[in-house]
């Protein structure tokens, strides 16, 4: 297992991502509240282009997506599923 896992540092509101997606799950738990609105909005659009179908997104049952809650459907408390992740465009790189 420790042989298929890699670690990178990402600047969630830097211009570029270097990954690839997609996922199948996306833990992003207790970060979105470091980012001011207009950037949770835009990681979040961002994310939601990068799952697999199906794929699930998991934050802090503390936090909240905001207006980028329209772009994900809730499965249960703190797990979201992207709304039509394939039609999202793929962020620039
Ligand atoms: C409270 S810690 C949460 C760490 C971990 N996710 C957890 O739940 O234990 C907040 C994390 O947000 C990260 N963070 C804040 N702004 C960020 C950004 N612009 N890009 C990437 N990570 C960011 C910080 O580096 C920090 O690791």
């Amino acid at each position: 297992m420790r042989r298929l896992v890699e670690f990178h540092s990402l600047n969630l509101v830097g211009a570029s991502w270097p990954v690839d997606g997609p996922f199948d799950v996306i833990f992003c738990r207790n970060v979105l509240m470091y980012l001011e609105a207009c950037h949770r909005y835009a990681v979040l659009e961002r994310l939601a282009s990068l799952f697999a179908p199906d794929g699930l997104l998991m934050i802090d049952p503390t936090e909240h997506l905001g207006k980028a809650g329209l772009l994900f459907t809730t499965v249960a408390d703190a797990v979201y599923r992207p709304r039509g992740a394939s039609c999202l465009p793929a962020p620039p790189n």
